[in-house]
């Protein structure tokens, strides 16, 4: 069921389905929660399973400003209290894990277990914000469809893009539904985004590190950094996979999933 509440009159979508230990699915860039449709239809037997628009992306508003990782992790935080959901497990995949650590920084207390998927602690370097610039000119410019040019590439494995039209197409839809503000307040949310370096050994809830094997976005070097780093950290590689593994190998992400979630309780 899709409801939605109102941040500071911002409208914040979510998706909520199933019973159990609340598992909050983060979605990254330049995407929305219907990236977790393998997800939400295999896990919401096993869990409860909320996904969530960030700002910017799906049903919710998209504002022309107030984008931080903060605050995306703030309307998270909202979405819970809202759902009187005291203690859940996010599962954030690239800027959806940047947002998770930043949840990890404010609202700690409200953490059962993390999973930190094809994403990484580092800030931005400066030809990152560079490049960002670049593509934000390059959606003000030319639309939506040139930021699904030059992401596709990035998001998906070599072998998804020359096996996997279907998906391809679906993760190109995705992008091509974006507005500008919502490109444009993410890629400057990511940009000025805190390092998350030194939060990471203070990180006390069970913590799974996954990462698809041929992620070029943010490489297997990224994830074992974070999973050295974290207090006890699992590390699992994802083979056949890239920046997306939940979509581009649903079976064996869910698996994984599952088994971690259902280690928690
Ligand atoms: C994402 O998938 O969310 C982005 O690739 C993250 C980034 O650009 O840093």
């Amino acid at each position: 069921m899709t409801s939605s509440i109102l941040v500071e009159g911002v409208r914040i979508a979510f998706a909520d389905h199933g019973t159990g230990t609340p598992v909050v699915f983060l979605h990254g860039f330049p995407l929305n929660r219907r990236m977790w449709a393998p997800q939400v239809e295999a896990l919401a037997s096993f869990m409860r399973v909320i996904a969530i628009d960030l700002r910017g992306h799906g049903e919710s508003d998209a504002p022309l400003w107030r984008y931080h990782v903060e605050q995306f992790a703030d309307d998270v935080a909202a979405v819970l209290d809202h759902l009187s959901v005291a203690r859940a497990v996010l599962v954030g995949l690239s800027m959806g894990g940047y947002v998770a650590l930043s949840f990890v920084r404010r609202h700690a207390a409200h953490l059962k277990g993390l999973v930190l998927t094809d994403t990484r602690a580092q800030a931005d370097t400066d030809a990152a914000r560079a490049a960002r610039f670049q593509m934000a000119q390059a959606a003000l410019a030319k639309g939506p469809g040139a930021v699904a040019d030059l992401m596709l590439p990035k998001l998906l494995a070599p072998t998804t893009l020359e096996t996997n039209p279907s998906l391809v197409r679906q993760v190109r839809a995705l992008i091509e539904g974006m507005s500008i503000s919502g490109i444009a307040g993410d890629l400057m949310a990511m940009a000025d985004r805190a390092d998350s370096l030194s939060l990471l050994s203070s990180i006390r809830c069970p913590t799974l590190v996954l990462v698809g094997e041929q992620d070029q976005a943010t490489p297997v070097a990224d994830a074992r950094l974070m999973a050295d780093a974290i207090p006890e950290a699992q590390l699992v590689i994802i083979p056949n996979a890239g920046h997306l593994p939940n979509l581009e190998q649903p079976d064996r992400f869910n698996e994984i999933l599952r088994r971690f979630v259902g280690s928690l309780s």
